[in-house]
């Protein structure tokens, strides 16, 4: 049986003509093993490795290009080991900033510490939710998706982690006017990426389509721009991821079908502009 070091370089050996990363492996090994965290790959690298087995079927879905966080099933999201498998996007460190941003700006327009009603538009893994119970337990979290298949996974977390929260099954804001309910606050990073050419290979092959791509016939934003109205009682803030290159189709957008707002577009660490933050009266 090999050490975990032999293993781990013979990996990195083999996987370096398929663009492996070598943090994947670690992820990888920690993950056969049960360590804590990939860095203890290193701590125990004179062990001998007992699920080289599995490791060596699994790495064999690395070499195709398959995302790590799908061959183990699992995706870290703000500290939360989130379930995730071909039917939810990978969270995004992006999406990691999208919250941070709206725990800054939320106390500009509401108290966080009431009973606000947040909706998580697009929920997926329901990682949006999981983050947001640990931030702000008395908000009132409904989550919706157009997938069957996401909305089971995020049912998976939100139970796992004891997040208290209602699961909606529909298209943008429909699910939430059947209910008639009034919110106080849409978070959503729907399908945006409008430019098919530019997408990696690997998301491509084993993301979701219905995740990625913003399109004529899906189009998140403009659906809750176009029935904002019917879910807000008081003030609405809303707070969305975005691509990079759709601040002038939102713009023109908002001044379509907005009345009595403002807004502010938010870049992310990278400098490109990815969020965007809009307020209704
Ligand atoms: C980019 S993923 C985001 C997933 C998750 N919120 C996250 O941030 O990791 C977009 C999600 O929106 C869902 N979706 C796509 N079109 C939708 C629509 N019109 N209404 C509701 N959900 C939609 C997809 O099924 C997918 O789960």
């Amino acid at each position: 049986m090999p050490k975990i070091y032999e293993a781990y370089l013979n990996a990195m050996n083999q996987g370096k003509e398929h663009g492996v990363s070598s943090q994947d492996i670690r992820v990888l090994i920690a993950h056969k093993m049960g360590y804590a965290e990939p860095i203890d790959t290193l701590f125990h690298k004179d062990d001998e490795f007992t699920k080289i087995q599995e490791f060596e079927r699994d790495f064999a879905k690395l070499i195709q290009g398959m995302p790590v966080e799908y061959v183990i099933n699992e995706a870290t999201f703000l500290h939360t080991k989130l379930y995730v498998d071909q039917r939810v996007l990978i969270p995004r460190m992006e999406t990691q900033e999208l919250i941070a941003n709206l725990s800054e700006k939320v106390v500009d327009y509401y108290d966080p510490r009431n009973y606000l009603v947040v909706a998580d538009i697009g929920t997926g893994s329901g990682a949006i939710l999981c983050a947001l119970r640990s931030l702000f337990p008395n908000w009132l979290l409904v989550g919706s998706d157009v997938s069957k298949g996401a909305l089971e996974v995020a049912r998976k977390n939100i139970k796992d982690y004891n997040v208290n929260a209602t699961l909606l099954e529909g298209k943008s804001l429909q699910p939430y006017i059947d209910a008639k309910m009034n919110l106080d606050i849409i978070i959503s990073n729907p399908p945006y990426i409008l430019n098919k050419e530019e997408v990696q290979d690997s998301v491509k092959d084993y993301e979701p389509e219905g995740a990625l791509y913003l399109t004529p016939e899906n189009n998140v934003y403009e659906d809750i721009f176009k029935n904002y109205k019917k879910v807000k009682k008081g003030s609405l803030l809303m707070a969305f991821e975005i691509g990079y290159d759709l601040e002038d189709m939102l713009t023109k957008m908002m001044k379509e079908y907005l009345e009595d707002y403002e807004y502010e577009f938010i870049k992310d660490l990278n400098g490109l502009t990815r969020f965007l933050f809009v307020f209704c009266r």
